[in-house]
């Protein structure tokens, strides 16, 4: 057997000793009885992917500082602030990342995804990390689930991704407002910077704006500060000074919105705070809600510049994010009923030793046949057992007790109608099969692939 060496503990250690360990601030546990929030979010957005043949990537949560310094711009606040930096045993600054555009931006040039059919159409769902204040709705590890479109500048293209997130937030019961503006293309804003440069210049400017005037103008526009909300209003307008191609792309684009009926505000302010931008930019709030930074429930925008900035070919994209715990604070807040998902088709219940040796077979035969089966093993009594089976919202429940260990038969119940059937044990599982398949008018319901 290995042997534990004793180590020598620092005075610091030992005065710690018992001390609780606690979450870092701004991190949570994500905890059981939250759970089907966050698998009911992950499959209305995976089903919503698969109906728009969005194809599914994972990216590495640690990537090269380089990276979001490069796109996401080192004067931004995720950059300059917010960023998990550190320097690894090999001497690369890496990072956490902060956001997931730039990671599938340098995986569609890493992987050669320029000769896949375009435009490719990206979905993601993982943690990102930034180092913010954290407050509700604010975290320092949160997720995201995104969708990018590489590889076209139509304005269809732009619209579809915002009617697309409308439908999800509305499958999720969710009635969202869409913010949007149109920053324009590496041309046309120059000349605005330099006009919005100089209407700033004598303006008295929060701390952070004034840092802002010099580094990055645009950003001055968004800024929520109420000293600064008041200066913009008389700043010159970013929409009367696109050029003709950058209009035409954002008409285009609240035609087809206006086409399908969804609801959005034209705000002349919204930069976002990423440097990637240009042309379209648009976020998500709930309908009639504050538009307060913490309260966006996601937010994108096209950014054709990104690509060419990681070193591929020029390649005009456009994408989204969303934060999945401001999505659960919002399901909660409007007390919308959440199912837990976990539902099964047969719950096995057993009453006695070796009726549970049995059911421990008989659960694993009917997994095997990929029927969605569930068990309280744990539990002794039948009545608990049966609560559990009802939690679980199962549509029948095989029970086994004393009597039918000898008998060599087994108890089926319906749980809808209350009826139950003793059939012979070994009949258990075909009996079962057949009566999936009764319920769903001759469709297979029980098998994983097609549950
Ligand atoms: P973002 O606006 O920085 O955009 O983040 C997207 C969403 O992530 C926000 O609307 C919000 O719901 C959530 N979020 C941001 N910060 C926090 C936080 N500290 N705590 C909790 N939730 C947060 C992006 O990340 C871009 N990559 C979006 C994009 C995709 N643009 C083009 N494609």
């Amino acid at each position: 057997m290995p042997r534990v060496k004793s180590t020598n503990q620092s005075p610091a250690a030992k005065s710690n000793k018992g001390k609780k360990i606690k979450t870092l601030r701004g991190f949570k546990d994500i905890l059981p009885e939250n759970q089907k929030f966050w698998s009911f979010i992950f499959n209305k957005v995976k089903n919503i992917a698969q109906d728009y043949s969005y194809q599914k990537i994972d990216t590495p949560i640690v990537e090269s500082a380089k990276l979001f310094e490069r796109t996401v711009g080192s004067s931004s606040d995720i950059v300059s602030k917010e960023m998990f930096a550190f320097e690894d045993k090999g001497g690369e600054e890496v990072v956490l990342r902060p956001e997931i555009t730039a990671p599938v931006a340098r995986a569609y040039i890493e992987h050669g995804m320029l000769s896949w059919p375009q435009p490719v159409k990206l979905w993601y769902w993982g943690p990102v990390f930034r180092y913010d204040k954290p407050q509700t709705g604010r975290y320092r590890q949160f997720y995201q689930f995104g969708f990018e479109v590489l590889g076209s500048s139509k304005p269809d293209v732009d619209a579809q991704l915002i009617i697309m997130a409308n439908n999800l937030y509305k499958s999720l019961g969710l009635e969202i407002e869409v913010q949007i503006n149109s920053i324009g293309c590496n041309k046309c804003r120059l000349g605005y910077v330099k006009k919005l440069k100089d209407f700033l210049e004598d303006k008295k400017l929060c701390v952070d704006c004034e840092r802002r005037k010099k580094t990055n103008p645009l950003r001055v526009l968004d800024c929520k500060e109420k000293k600064c909300r008041e200066v913009l209003q008389d700043a010159p307008p970013i929409l009367d000074n696109l050029c003709e191609d950058c209009n035409n792309h954002f008409v285009k684009v609240l035609e087809i919105l206006d086409e399908n009926g969804v609801v959005y505000n034209l705000n002349p302010f919204l930069v976002r705070g990423l440097d990637y931008y240009n042309r379209t930019t648009f976020e998500f709030y709930l309908a009639g809600e504050e538009m307060a930074s913490q309260n966006a429930l996601g937010g994108g925008g096209r950014y054709d510049y990104l690509v060419e900035q990681l070193g591929g070919r020029p390649t005009p994209a456009v994408g989204f994010a969303s934060g999945v715990e401001r999505a659960i604070l919002k399901l909660k807040e409007k007390n919308i009923e959440v199912k837990n998902e976990a539902r099964g088709d047969v719950f096995v219940a057993q009453l006695g030793e070796q009726a549970k040796v049995k059911c421990a077979k008989l659960f694993n035969d009917l997994r095997k046949e990929g029927i969605k089966v569930k068990q309280a093993f744990t539990k002794k009594g039948l009545t608990e057992q049966m609560e559990e089976a009802n939690r679980m919202n199962v549509r029948y429940t095989l029970i086994l007790g004393q009597k039918e260990v000898m008998d060599e038969t087994i108890i089926i119940r319906d749980m809808e109608s209350g009826v139950q059937e003793i059939v012979p044990f070994e009949k258990a599982i075909p009996e079962i099969k057949k009566r999936l398949l009764d319920v769903n008018s001759g469709v297979k319901i029980y098998t994983e692939k097609n549950g």
